[in-house]
């Protein structure tokens, strides 16, 4: 269950703004559910929710199971989409170290082909000698430099270290093109398919994220069907907390608050704030629109960027993402005297000392001149994540249609490869 609270962000508003930009917001969701926008052929993700195949998902977690067997590590090979939103389901539903007396550690989940450092792939091959590795390479063009590159490396080292390399790979890749495929016909990697209809940072929720999130041990099946659920939930325009963020974040743009952070207490959620920042900036960051997102660690980062927030330019937004129920608290023990100075904490949970510091913070950026919205967690589960990331997803939707772009597209990735390729000398 999800909680929108955006009073305070009010208040930076001039009277009426809300009521006055509703009806567009509200226009901008019929616009998406009804498929009629730019991109309207990039909507697989929510078609996706609205008819599951409970088979591919059988399939996901049958293979899932036997790498989870077999290996001690799954190293998933891609960039953008074909990553992040894995990475943060992973890091969300986790467990933060191995739970004690575990008989066997569930494969350590490893990420490559999203940057071009050579020392990080040195260090990462000689890592994996010796150890059990299945990989999982993810590219829906099969043509992205960062990836190809580090399964060039990979391949060989699998082939020069294992006579069944062929069976340890996995390839996830469009229905047909690109040089997955090839590989894929000629050494016989299992393959699963993006949607061609689904855009790569709209694609966690297919096996592009569900099979490193199955290999970490996660019920797919809840989070799959939290993102259904809040699909549903988010159908109509009556109480419908997307298109509340979406209005919210677009009525403080007109006032010229331009840069939106989201603000997250809890370390498990720190990969959705990666996951959230391409989500927004590139579906909305196009036309010389768009706000741009950034996505900040509490309290870590109030010791570097909060002198920022509190008294610098004034352009930012703030939206916390915030869980209502801690599981797994603890106590601050009584030291048998006030040395360091906590006594007064003694007894008090730490999710209420972390909840405070949500509390003052958002008190003090809002004094200071930050308007300050908050999308509540009821708690971390599989469900909830999978709410979250719809919920974002819907959202982004709304947002891109009320600014008037296409949230879908992503024109301006090309210019930097563009000139990445003229001076590598690419035929
Ligand atoms: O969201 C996107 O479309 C991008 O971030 C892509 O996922 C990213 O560029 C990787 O592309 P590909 O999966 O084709 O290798």
């Amino acid at each position: 269950m999800l909680r929108f609270d955006y009073q305070s962000a009010s208040s930076f508003l001039p009277e009426g703004a809300i009521d006055r930009l509703r009806p567009k917001a509200e226009e901008a969701h019929r616009t998406l559910v009804e498929k009629t926008g730019a991109g309207n052929d990039f909507l697989g993700w929510r078609d996706l929710l609205r008819n599951p195949n409970d088979a591919l998902l059988g399939d996901v977690v049958s293979t899932a199971e036997e790498i989870r067997e077999k290996a001690d590590v799954l190293l998933c090979i891609g960039i953008g989409g074909s990553y992040l939103g894995a990475k943060a389901v992973i890091q969300a539903l986790k467990p933060y170290f191995p739970a004690d007396g575990a008989t066997r550690p569930a494969p350590e989940i490893l990420f490559a082909g999203h940057h071009m450092s050579g020392a990080y792939l040195r260090e990462l091959l000689a890592y994996l000698e010796g150890k059990s590795v299945y990989v999982n390479v993810i590219s829906k063009s099969g043509t992205t430099l960062e990836p190809a590159l580090a399964f060039r490396f990979v391949r060989q080292w699998l082939e020069k270290t294992y006579d069944d390399a062929d069976k340890r790979i996995i390839v996830t890749t469009d229905p047909s093109k690109g040089a997955l495929n090839q590989l894929h016909h000629e050494r016989g990697y299992k393959k699963y398919v993006i949607p061609p209809d689904i855009g790569g940072r709209f694609s966690v929720l297919t096996p592009v994220g569900l099979l490193p999130i199955a290999v970490a041990g996660i019920d797919i099946r809840s989070l799959f069907y939290g993102a259904v659920a809040q699909c549903d939930a988010l159908s109509g325009v009556d109480q419908n907390l997307a298109i509340d963020y979406a209005l919210v974040r677009n009525a403080l743009l007109e006032q010229g608050y331009s840069v939106e952070l989201l603000s997250v207490f809890e370390p498990r959620l720190f990969d959705i704030g990666g996951w959230w920042q391409q989500l927004f900036g590139e579906s909305e960051g196009k036309e010389n629109k768009g706000l741009y997102p950034d996505a900040v660690q509490y309290s870590t980062d109030l010791h570097s960027l909060g002198q920022y927030v509190q008294q610098g330019k004034r352009m930012l937004l703030e939206t916390f993402l915030m869980v209502e129920n801690d599981q797994g608290d603890l106590s601050v023990p009584d030291a048998g005297g006030d040395l360091d100075g906590l006594a007064y904490l003694a007894g008090k949970s730490m999710s209420m000392i972390n909840r405070k510091a949500y509390e003052g913070t958002a008190k003090a950026h809002s004094d200071g001149g930050v308007p300050v919205t908050t999308l509540w967690l009821d708690r971390i589960t599989p469900s909830t994540i999978g709410e979250c990331l719809y919920f974002f997803e819907h959202a982004v939707g709304v947002s891109g249609y009320m600014l008037g772009v296409n949230p879908f597209d992503q024109p301006g990735v090309e210019a930097y490869k563009k000139e990445m390729f003229r001076l590598l000398g690419r035929p």
